[in-house]
């Protein structure tokens, strides 16, 4: 190769290389000078949020629907917006994720109120659980020993690195 056409293919790789750095930022839309933050806050159901209605025996969503329609990356957050009638169990346990087993060591609670699923005045509570651990997760409520969980309060994602 000349010396010409060396120089000519490194310009060509520089050029590609800042092409490359500046099309995440384009694609995401973002304002020139602010960068996109590093990681994602992903709201369960949106304005829905993560509440169960003890009357009807339903859940406020169907989480794994949801779930199915985004992308979970490593430091990105779910953010409960709930109360303290339930809880956010969280495992990578999927034999307790089925039965619906929130005393296993590997499991996480989240419970602004041990949730109370029988509290006659829920008071409302937002979670913010960060997600450190790649691969499958497993999150339901534990309340009522279990009750809302097998009545759908759950859901599954997997954690990209
Ligand atoms: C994520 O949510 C938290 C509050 O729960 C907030 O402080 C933070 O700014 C949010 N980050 C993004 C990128 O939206
Ligand atoms: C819970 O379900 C009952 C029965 O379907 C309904 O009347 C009530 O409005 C629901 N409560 C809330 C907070 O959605
Ligand atoms: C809700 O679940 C509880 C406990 O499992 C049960 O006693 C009750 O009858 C159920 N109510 C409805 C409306 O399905
Ligand atoms: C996973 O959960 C099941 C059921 O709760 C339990 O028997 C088992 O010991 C747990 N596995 C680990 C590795 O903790
Ligand atoms: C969520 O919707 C799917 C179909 O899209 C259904 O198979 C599943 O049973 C639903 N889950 C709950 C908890 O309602």
């Amino acid at each position: 190769m000349s010396r010409s056409t060396a120089a000519t293919a490194a310009v060509v790789v520089a050029v590609a290389v800042v092409a490359a750095m500046a099309m995440p930022a384009a694609g995401q839309g973002a304002p020139s000078g602010s960068p996109a933050p590093p990681y994602k806050n992903h709201t369960v159901v949106g304005a829905d949020g993560w509440f169960f209605n003890a009357t009807s025996n339903t859940t406020s969503g169907n989480y794994s629907d949801w779930a199915a329609g985004e992308t979970f990356y490593l430091g990105d957050y779910l953010i409960f917006k709930t109360d303290d009638s339930s809880s956010v169990v969280q495992t990578s346990n999927a034999t307790a994720y089925s039965l619906c087993d929130a005393e296993g060591p590997e499991t996480l609670i989240y419970s602004p109120g041990h949730g109370d699923a029988a509290s006659a005045s829920p008071r409302a509570a937002t979670i913010a659980v960060p997600l450190t651990v790649e691969g499958a997760n497993y999150f339901f409520s534990e309340a009522g020993d279990g009750a809302q969980c097998e009545e759908g309060m759950r859901f599954e994602i997997k954690i990209l690195c």
